[in-house]
């Protein structure tokens, strides 16, 4: 997937630089060169030789060191790669980034190269949430740089929240992102996700289960192939994909403005979890505890957004995919909704509480096309993203 490509892997000086000794291991899996530097730090964390044995490249650790300038000047090892990937970026590296220090190879090579950069941060949480890595963070997102997480969880300083670098694989998908390589380069996919939330008065609204989580790795399986996302989400538990084209929407109708102004798409996967109903009228006013009686909830029907995309005459994705969330009688009642709706296939998955799989990490489909059903294993949700993605760039291709 990432043949021929050149990624100059800058590792900081965090306890997350053991995780980069893997990364450069799935990197080269996928056929790309890795040429390691180490700054000093780092070198407190992981060895040079390691790094070196792992890459298969000699790691560069110091700015003046001549038998580097006379083989390789900082300034020409900054520009040979096809990407610069910070991974870890400390805080301290991230300072540096913004205000363009130069005080070690690391920084200088940061700021003397041309080349797109990809910082994946790892730190403590309370350094990633100090007002000042966030200002840098905003600094370096405004100067074009693409961000890899951090994730959220425990960390290894004792302390939880978000500091966690991203795993190596998805870093690896976010590199390939930024390399725009793969199946699905050039082609534009819409993805919905997370539930939709009705309001019944300004503080009660009508909700349900979806965290989210299907369609963000969906969205991140269809970029690592190269595809450009826009996603529409509405009030999810997960983040949203690092590096797609992000609608923040709240209820079902939003989320249909937002679908029609994104199109055209190439491919369309409508994985929110829509709310079937609205109130007819939403209170303006808080809703009181009345002495004549419980209120009364007048519901009216939401547009279906699947079906409406689905029918179009003019501009109708090339695929459409659509979700069904079942609790019983799955393939069959999934095969109906795949004609009542009109979409090209069916992504069916039991959601009854036993299985765990609303709001858990995996999931169980079965995916319906007008060739029949095909089961899945039970398996992460990111594993259903990739073979689900993989199943499109087949699709497209067999169409072309
Ligand atoms: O009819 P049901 O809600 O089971 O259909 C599920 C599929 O239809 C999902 O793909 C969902 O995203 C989509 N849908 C929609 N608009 C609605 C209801 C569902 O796009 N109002």
């Amino acid at each position: 997937m990432l043949a021929g490509k050149h990624i100059l892997l800058i590792i900081g000086g965090g306890i997350a630089a053991f995780k980069s000794l893997d990364l450069i291991r799935r990197l080269r899996e996928r056929g790309a060169e890795v040429t390691p530097v180490l700054t000093k730090a780092a070198e407190q964390f992981v060895t040079p030789l390691s790094v070196s044995a792992l890459a298969g490249n000699r790691v560069y650790r110091d700015l003046f060191d001549l038998t580097d300038e006379a083989e390789m000047g900082h300034i020409q090892l900054s520009r040979v790669a096809d990407l610069v990937v910070v991974a870890p970026a400390t805080a301290d590296l991230m300072a540096k980034m913004t205000h363009g220090l130069a005080g070690d190879l690391a920084s200088t090579l940061l700021l003397a190269t041309d080349t797109p950069v990809l910082i994946a941060p790892a730190m403590n949480v309370r350094m990633w949430e100090h007002p000042a890595t966030q200002r840098n963070l905003v600094q370096l997102q405004a100067d074009g740089i693409a961000v890899s997480g951090p994730a959220e969880g425990d960390m290894a300083c004792g302390e939880f929240g978000p500091g966690r670098m991203s795993e190596p694989l998805e870093i690896v998908d976010a590199i390939s992102t930024r390399l725009a390589v793969g199946p699905l380069k050039g082609k534009r996919i819409l993805v919905t996700s997370g539930p939709t939330h009705e309001p019944i008065d300004p503080v009660r609204y009508i909700a349900n289960r979806s965290s989210g989580a299907q369609g963000a790795a969906i969205a991140r399986a269809l970029m690592a192939r190269g595809a450009s996302v826009v996603f529409v989400t509405g009030p999810a538990d997960v983040a949203p994909p690092d590096g797609a084209e992000v609608i923040k929407v709240t209820t079902a109708l939003e989320m249909q403005q937002a679908v029609t102004a994104a199109l055209p798409a190439d491919v369309a996967i409508f994985a929110a979890a829509v709310a079937d109903w609205r109130m007819a009228e939403a209170s303006d006013r808080k809703l009181k505890k009345s002495k004549d009686g419980l209120p009364v909830l007048v519901f009216t029907e939401n547009p279906d957004i699947l079906r409406e995309v689905a029918h179009l005459q003019d501009g109708r994705p090339e695929l459409v995919v659509g979700f069904a969330a079942e609790t019983n009688d799955v393939v069959e009642n999934a095969t109906a909704k795949r004609a009542r709706k009109g979409c090209d296939w069916i992504v069916a998955n039991d959601v009854s509480p036993e299985t765990g799989i609303m709001g858990g990490s995996e999931n169980a489909v079965t995916v319906i096309d007008a060739a029949g059903a095909e089961t899945w294993p039970r398996m992460d949700k990111t594993a259903v993203a990739n073979r689900l993605a993989d199943r499109i760039a087949d699709a497209l291709a067999d169409r072309t």
